[in-house]
């Protein structure tokens, strides 16, 4: 049966939450296959704005079946607490959504190595995330969603686990925080009890749903550059948040995908350290800081002001071809309507040598300089644009250029963070 993903192509924030709820209506199932509450996707639906970390964007629609994926690390905590102000803001929330009993579970001491290891070096959004990813693959640390329902396994796994935590956070800092095995079971055994409802084989679930007919969405977390093993190493994140992670994070099979929706901002924005070749760093009075704060580009989750910079599709090249990606949708296109002229990054210079293969070696991209089309700005205001026909010359010019670049079509252009500031291309 026809499914569907929708996948960031540069660092995160490309407004993919947008996108996966301008889809609902045409699906049955959402679902998040990758990372964790580092994610932060704003929606904005009836007046009212929604900014879910670690829920499904589908979870606001009540038809859909929103699905945490195995391939997800979970904070209860965090878990709970989107629940309730979901529920607080009036979206029900109760067997709409389900929680792989697969997925791992992030403790308080994964946010404390991470405070005190490399989490600054990357500049990480300071969640537990890469920790948790870390135990998971270690297999002797890693403590899954469905122990939380068994209770003296639970116990027993944690007087083992929490022992090694502390001595490893003694070693990191002597000022780290140590943590009591018995205090924080029974702290989780509180939050299973909470969770139960939700939990459990959600590749069962999938693969029932696909056997119905049903038709799944796959929303991607982060973006296909912040991809542990595809992006820009090490300045990444701890999992597969390229479309390559659907498959591993839910259990759907490949061949069931027959859409790929690539999304990208009309320019660039990265969180977080690690090169970032078209970067406008260009002081308080600069474009970057128009960029910024015309689209608001301050980090949904941590607050932090995302680093701006020109579209870059050598990039969004890469990883288009990555996805698989049939289509693209140009988001925030508005914003653009402040800066004068426009420049897209069409290749680098790479120790003096012309390149258009995106160099996903953080080292490489590191010496890359990018080269530039220039193109006019349109300087009129475009957000209460509705039809392709009315968007200006100059404005559809940009898309146009986007689309031929990047060989996809443009399905959807993006002109404000509303529904209906949408621009639907065919
Ligand atoms: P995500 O993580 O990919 O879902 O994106 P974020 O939610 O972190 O960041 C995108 C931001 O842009 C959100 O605040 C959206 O409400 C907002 N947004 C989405 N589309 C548009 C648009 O076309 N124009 C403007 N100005 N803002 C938009
Ligand atoms: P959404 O889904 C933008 C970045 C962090 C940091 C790196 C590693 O909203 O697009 P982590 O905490 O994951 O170990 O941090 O990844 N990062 C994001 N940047 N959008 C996100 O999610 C991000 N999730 C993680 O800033 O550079
Ligand atoms: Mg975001």
């Amino acid at each position: 049966m026809a499914s569907t993903c929708v996948v960031g192509l540069q660092w995160g924030d490309e407004a993919k939450g947008k996108i996966v709820d301008l889809l609902t209506a045409d699906h049955q199932i959402v679902v998040r296959y990758n990372g964790g509450a580092n994610a932060g996707h704003t929606i904005v639906k009836n007046g009212q704005t929604f900014k879910l970390s670690i829920l499904p964007t589908g979870i606001l629609s009540s038809h859909i079946q929103a699905v945490i994926g195995n391939g997800l690390v979970v904070n209860p905590v965090r878990f709970l607490e989107e629940v309730d102000n979901l529920r607080k803001a009036g979206i029900s929330v109760g067997a709409n959504l389900a929680v792989s009993d697969h997925a791992h579970l992030i403790f308080p001491y994964h946010a404390e190595e991470e405070q005190q290891g490399s989490g600054a070096e990357i500049g990480t959004t300071g969640r537990g995330i890469g920790p948790c990813y870390m135990d998971k693959v270690s297999r002797v640390n890693g403590i899954r969603v469905g122990e939380l329902l068994r209770p003296e396994h639970l116990r027993e796994r944690l007087r083992s686990v929490v022992p090694r935590k502390n001595h490893m956070l003694a070693s990191l800092s002597k000022t780290a925080k140590q943590f009591d095995a018995d205090a924080l079971c029974d702290e989780y055994l509180g939050h299973a009890e909470k969770m139960k409802p939700h939990i459990t084989d959600t590749v069962h679930l999938l693969h029932q749903a696909l056997k119905a007919g049903k038709r799944l969405l796959f929303e991607g977390a982060q973006g296909s550059l912040l991809d542990v093993d595809h992006g820009t190493y090490p300045f990444v994140t701890s999992s597969n948040s390229s479309a390559t992670g659907i498959w591993s994070g839910s259990g759907v099979p490949a061949k069931h995908l027959t859409r790929t929706i690539g999304v990208i901002k009309a320019y660039t924005s990265r969180v977080g350290r690690g090169p970032f070749p078209t970067e406008l760093d260009d002081g308080p009075t600069g474009i970057g800081e128009t960029i910024r704060k015309i689209g608001r580009e301050y980090g949904t989750v941590t607050g932090r002001p995302r680093r701006c910079g020109w579209l870059d599709l050598v990039a969004v090249r890469y990883s288009a071809a990555l996805a698989g990606a049939d289509e693209v949708t140009i988001m925030l296109l508005d914003v653009l309507s402040a800066v004068d002229e426009l420049k897209i990054c069409v290749a680098y210079v790479l120790d003096g040598q012309r390149i258009t293969d995106f160099p996903a070696d953080a080292f490489l991209l590191d010496r890359c300089k990018p080269v530039y089309e220039t193109l006019p700005g349109w300087k009129v205001d475009i957000s209460g644009v509705r039809k392709a026909s009315d968007i200006p010359a100059a404005a559809r010019r940009y898309v146009d250029r986007v689309a031929a670049l990047v060989e996809l079509p443009v399905s959807i252009v993006s002109v404000g963070p509303d529904r209906e500031q949408t621009i639907f291309m065919k």
